[in-house]
């Protein structure tokens, strides 16, 4: 198959990161013959702007991928293992944003700034999956450590914005802020408890080992993008009242001694990232500077000094761009470059 110029679909495009699918394909100026917009049967006939005119949402089925060279999903994990085959027997690549698929072996798991050369893997199920918001920005700030000194150990702490949950908890922080600021009662039907003025260590499911699903999604997906199953990893992600841009705490133990001075040095020049590290002038990452934009932040770099090989940092990204919607467009770009 040569396609220079594919016919994509957008799966999910009323959503968060749907929405910002769209855009990032503008914005990088997409090779695009065409563009389909598909969403639940909910959504059929809404119109989406795209690139001065208006798209028309169809309605997701099976028989949606006929002539769609490529799919962008971010409707769930439910709809992609649903529908995300379906696509793949029309010969459709799917770019799969959700869960679904990305601990399954024969699908490759992609961070185009740490293991672009994964995408070949893509023949085998016609299927690549997006990592986890979390994960992506945390492997973009620690691949040129691996590759300098390797990596021992992460423990990571989260601080993670709404959008992750989707629409409706970008709507339930804003009423509930609103409600809590006029004392009258806040409803949470979104999260298990208030987010507004709070911080909820809870995110996903709980499994048996005491860890959310959001956790051992940091550990696992980690490791397969790093192609490095001996680091060990271990993470507490939690909800913040926060709209856009997650933040996390990073302490890691190198294999070899890499001073803070010479991990600044790998990051000022890592692709992705940019250095936000001069505390004294009180300036290291933050959320509202992460938002609407594609870089990972990365500050506060310093030693650990309560072991030998160790570093802090505080790394920040959108979690619905670089976390979500940019890296699934990167990945179709190299799709489009390389492979198709
Ligand atoms: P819809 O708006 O029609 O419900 P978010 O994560 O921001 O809530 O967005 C979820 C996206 O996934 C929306 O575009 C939503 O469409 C879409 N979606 C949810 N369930 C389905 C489904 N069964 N089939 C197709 N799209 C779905």
């Amino acid at each position: 198959m040569s396609v220079k110029k594919p016919n994509v679909a957008v799966v999910g495009a009323t959503g968060a990161v749907g929405n910002q699918m769209i855009a990032c394909l503008e914005e990088r100026n997409f090779p695009l013959r065409s563009l389909r917009l598909m969403a639940s049967s909910r959504s059929a006939g809404r119109q989406l702007p795209f690139s001065k005119k208006l798209l028309t949402v169809e309605e997701l089925t099976e028989d949606s991928f006929r002539n769609v060279d490529i799919a962008l999903f971010s409707a769930g994990g439910g709809t992609s293992e649903r529908f995300a085959p379906a696509a793949a027997r029309s010969g459709c690549v799917v770019v799969d944003n959700s869960s679904a698929w990305r601990m399954d072996p024969e699908v490759p798991l992609v961070v185009p700034e740490v293991n672009p050369h994964a995408v070949a893997g893509y023949k085998t199920k016609g299927i690549i999956a997006n990592p986890n918001c979390s994960t992506i920005q945390m492997v973009v700030a620690l691949y040129p450590i691996q590759r300098q000194a390797g990596i021992k150990r992460i423990v990571v702490s989260t601080y993670q914005a709404v959008s992750g949950t989707g629409k409706r908890a970008i709507d339930e922080l804003s009423s509930q802020t609103r409600a809590a600021l006029a004392q009258s009662a806040c409803k949470a039907e979104v999260y298990p408890h208030q987010i507004a003025f709070n911080c909820l260590p809870h995110i996903d499911a709980f499994l048996d080992n005491g860890y959310t699903k959001e956790e051992m999604k940091m550990v696992n997906e980690t490791r397969k993008i790093m192609e490095d199953d001996s680091i060990a990893i271990t993470a507490t992600t939690v909800r913040v009242p926060v709209f856009f841009s997650h933040s996390e705490s990073i302490n890691i133990e190198t294999r070899q001694y890499l001073s803070a001075g010479d991990a600044r040095v790998l990051l000022e020049k890592a692709p992705g990232v940019k250095l936000v590290d001069e505390p004294q002038e009180n300036r290291y990452p933050l959320a509202l500077d992460a938002g609407g934009q594609d870089m990972t932040l990365v500050g506060r770099i310093r030693q650990d000094e309560s072991i030998a090989n160790g570093i802090n940092m505080w790394v920040v990204a959108d979690n619905i761009r670089k976390g979500a919607a940019t890296n699934t467009v990167q990945i179709a770009e190299l799709l489009v470059k390389k492979y198709l």
